[in-house]
């Protein structure tokens, strides 16, 4: 009753809900349910409808007869969610573990269809606990299942990586406030490692020319770069187009053992 009573008064002073509307509430879990709270529409145009369930935690799956609710609602907009580091499971997980999941098979497709070429990443490298995020081009080997990164010798991400071979890199797609256009997001977060491979590898001319080199010629290549190559365990593909088929936005990859 409590907890009501104060969304109530925030919902007074947030949105002017009528005292009507918010008695009728208190009166009852059943008439609240049927009513709930408009706090108006998300990027995908449908009013999300507020109704309070009980406590829930980060890796908490709903029942079969859970009530419907709006597209673009999140858990934490009905439940307070305990995210905690014991329960190890994160927003991203929430929705695929809440929601239907693509084959892996098509996760794979999906991915390669948005980055078919030489693509732009932001990387994270850590030294002594502190990232770093630099950008780099990654071409995705399609073969191996695995991206290769041009760098210049001697950069703080080789020398980071040389140390910890951990690295994440994301890219990213979709509306901005500057860029307008459709609100559809899509995105590829890996998490993997990285191997650093020298100009004397007998791979290294190889994955030059699987690179597509655009800014210096093969020979110089070799004089002045690195390769890096990055082998995920686990890529998020992220799709909000997703969500009008009911499937996840988020979809997980996994490299197979
Ligand atoms: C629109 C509000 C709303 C949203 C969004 C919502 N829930 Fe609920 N949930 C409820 C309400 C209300 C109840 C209590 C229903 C009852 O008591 O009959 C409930 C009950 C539950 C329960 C216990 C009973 C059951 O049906 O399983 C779980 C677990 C749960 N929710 C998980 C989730 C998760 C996980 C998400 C996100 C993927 C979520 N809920 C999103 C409103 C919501």
């Amino acid at each position: 009753m409590q907890i009501t009573m104060r969304i109530c008064q925030s919902a007074i002073a947030a949105l002017t809900v009528t005292v009507v509307f918010c008695s009728a509430a208190i009166a009852g879990n059943h008439e609240q349910k049927q009513q709930g709270i408009n706090v108006g529409p998300g990027e995908m145009g449908f009013d999300a409808i507020i109704v309070n369930g009980p406590p829930i935690t980060g890796d908490s799956v709903m029942s079969a007869d859970h009530a419907e609710y709006p597209r673009g609602m999140t858990c934490a907009e009905c439940h307070s969610v305990d995210f905690g580091i014991d329960v190890m499971s994160t927003a991203s997980e929430q929705f695929v573990n809440n929601f239907p999941n693509l084959e892996q098979e098509q996760i794979w497709e999906k991915i390669v269809a948005f980055l078919p070429g030489r693509e732009r990443f932001a990387i994270a490298t850590v030294e002594d606990n502190a990232p770093t995020a630099t950008t780099v081009d990654m071409v995705l080997d399609q073969e191996e299942k695995a991206f290769y990164v041009v760098s210049e010798r001697g950069t703080e991400k080789l020398l980071q990586l040389r140390v910890n071979p951990n690295i994440s890199a994301v890219r990213f797609a979709g509306w901005t406030v500057a860029e307008g256009g459709p609100k559809q997001w899509r995105s590829v977060q890996i998490k993997g490692t990285a191997e650093v491979i020298e100009s004397t590898d007998p791979r290294f001319g190889n994955i030059l020319d699987k690179y597509n080199l655009v800014r210096v010629s093969k020979p110089r290549a070799f004089r002045r770069f690195d390769i890096i190559k990055v082998t995920p365990k686990q890529i998020f593909y992220f799709d909000t187009t997703l969500g009008a088929n009911k499937f996840s936005p988020y979809q997980i990859w996994r490299r197979a053992e």
